[in-house]
């Protein structure tokens, strides 16, 4: 038994319960009924941040490191449960916007229809300095913008479109992508050839269980076989490291900056009982917390 800032973990118990979540994913009905219900416990209930976490920071993100996107065409990968950062990016005034989903979430439920509301409520407050696009509105999003629209309900590895973009972009998805050299190579395949950029933010954190634990890093205790128990049928982070990323991206022809990047606090991980494949990787490496690499044809 271990004590951290929630109470008491148990490693055990939490494996066995993240086994067991994944055995019940393995169920084709259970899938269903799952992708109808939120993942990330993701209501409206009337705070800034469930605003600025669910539903602006694709916008943010973008505008931050890339720039204005008026007059873009954007495809985002792995947009979650709602089209919240696609509607936010098209009444910014992007011109078109796809989404490529392994998991799609329910675009179109009360839940999401209450999301497209909020945002279209909170817009001149959050960004005065921007006008909502004329051409669209909260109220029949996304139904009626089938033609700025694209919903593509593939994983990446196998998903196709003709269209091209100008912005690629994913955030908190390449953790969970089982290919990542696929996950680099696609960006080749959307984005367009002159002045295409992508940016990708990628959190190397715990996830579900191991998030409760002082050590971060808890998760990567486990050989790959064991791990797997935990996530063949779901999205359990896929434990790639920073590295690993660039190299998959400089292989894939991308020159990368790394826009921002934070740490994990280096006294909280216990290096010695980590996986031994862990413990022989770039000790800066396995410090990268979250990162975020923006990326240019080379
Ligand atoms: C942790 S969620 C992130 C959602 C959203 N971007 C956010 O920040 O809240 C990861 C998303 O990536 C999608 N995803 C996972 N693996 C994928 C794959 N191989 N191809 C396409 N989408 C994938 C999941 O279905 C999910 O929507």
């Amino acid at each position: 038994m271990e004590r951290n800032r929630t109470g008491t973990v148990n490693f055990y118990k939490d494996f066995i319960k993240e086994t067991a979540k994944n055995f019940l994913m393995g169920n084709a009905a259970f899938q269903k009924w799952r992708a109808k219900r939120p993942r990330a416990g993701a209501y409206y209930t009337g705070k800034d941040e469930e605003l600025e976490r669910y539903a602006f920071l694709g916008l943010n993100l973008l505008r931050k490191h890339v720039g204005d996107i008026k007059g873009k065409s954007i495809c985002e990968i792995g947009a979650g449960d709602y089209l919240t950062s696609g509607l936010s990016m098209l009444a910014a005034g992007a011109t078109r916007y796809a989404v490529i989903d392994r998991f799609p979430g329910d675009y179109t439920g009360s839940i999401a229809k209450e999301w497209y509301r909020v945002i279209s409520d909170n817009w001149a407050k959050t960004y005065p300095e921007i006008d909502w696009a004329e051409d669209i509105k909260a109220e029949d999003f996304p139904e009626n913008y089938g033609e700025r629209l694209e919903l593509i309900k593939q994983p990446i590895e196998t998903a196709k479109t003709k269209s091209k973009f100008d912005i690629v972009c994913s955030f908190q998805v390449g953790e969970h992508i089982s290919d990542i050299d696929a996950f680099a190579e696609m960006n080749k395949r959307l984005m367009v050839e002159t002045g295409g950029v992508a940016l990708h933010r990628i959190d190397f954190g715990p996830h579900d269980s191991w998030f409760w634990y002082k050590d971060p890093l808890t998760f990567l205790r486990f050989s790959d076989k064991v791990w797997n128990l935990t996530g063949s049928n779901r999205g359990v982070p896929n434990r790639f490291r920073h590295h690993q990323f660039m190299d998959a991206f400089e292989r894939a022809g991308f020159t990368v900056e790394i826009v921002y990047s934070a740490d994990f606090v280096e006294q909280t991980i216990d290096f010695p009982r980590l996986h031994p494949k862990f413990q022989a990787m770039p000790h800066e490496s396995m410090l990268v917390g979250t990162a975020i690499y923006l990326l240019r044809l080379k």
